[in-house]
């Protein structure tokens, strides 16, 4: 991993050390935007799946009860992917798990979908954001789809202590070239500590 991965794995092991899943400010019971999303693209259950910067989302499990038995969890921290595993109990041996920064990281296959709340955004640099796309076009299979859920420009400016970019839908849709944007929806989060938290969520389609 390059100094800056190990500067980031450092970083949120120390946040996951902090504190409890339940008290992180972007923790949610139901990932209850993400699965409508999952189900709107109407994806029969065998799909290939992958969830970036995952941390302890409870996403995986509701994929794995809903029947997604190729599903890959993909996160820069250590704990996060260990707290994770512990979580998903007998369902953790299903799932690939990936410990690596998205930004180095090199598919050896290509997903029906792929998810990510909330880590795109810590992407703050020109160069970084293209890297992450440039990883999603060749990611995607060609009409697969893309879920990306981010702070939006009415969110707030940092997240655990770092600076993130902030998009609307339109930002999104010139950022992801190759990919058609089929839905997008704002929503307020609403975290443990009680602080509104805007984000949007877009639904994309991988050109074919
Ligand atoms: C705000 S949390 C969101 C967790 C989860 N997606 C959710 O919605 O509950 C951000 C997650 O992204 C991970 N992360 C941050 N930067 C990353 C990177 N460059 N590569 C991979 N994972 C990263 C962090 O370890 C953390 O688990």
């Amino acid at each position: 991993m390059s100094e800056q991965g190990e500067i980031r794995k450092q970083y949120w092991d120390k946040i996951y050390s902090l504190r409890p899943t339940e008290e992180m400010g972007w923790h949610q019971d139901i990932p209850e935007i993400s699965l409508s999303f999952v189900r709107s693209a109407g994806l029969p259950k065998n799909i290939s799946i992958i969830d970036i910067g995952a941390g302890e989302s409870s996403l995986a499990s509701h994929l794995v009860e809903f029947g997604s038995s190729r599903l890959t969890i993909l996160d820069v921290s250590e704990k996060a992917v260990q707290r994770s595993r512990d979580q998903l109990k007998d369902h953790a041996s299903k799932i690939r798990w990936m410990r690596t920064d998205i930004l180095e990281f090199v598919p050896d296959q290509q997903y029906d979908l792929w998810h990510d709340r909330a880590c795109f955004h810590f992407l703050t640099s020109d160069e970084e954001v293209s890297k992450y796309v440039e990883i999603t076009q060749k990611a995607v299979v060609p009409g697969g789809y893309l879920i990306l859920g981010t702070f939006s420009l009415q969110g707030p400016m940092k997240c655990s202590g770092l600076p993130i970019r902030r998009y609307d839908h339109r930002l999104l849709r010139k950022t992801f070239l190759g990919f058609k944007l089929e839905k997008f929806q704002y929503l307020d989060h609403i975290t443990p500590a009680g602080k509104l938290q805007n984000y949007i969520f877009c639904l994309f389609k991988a050109e074919d």
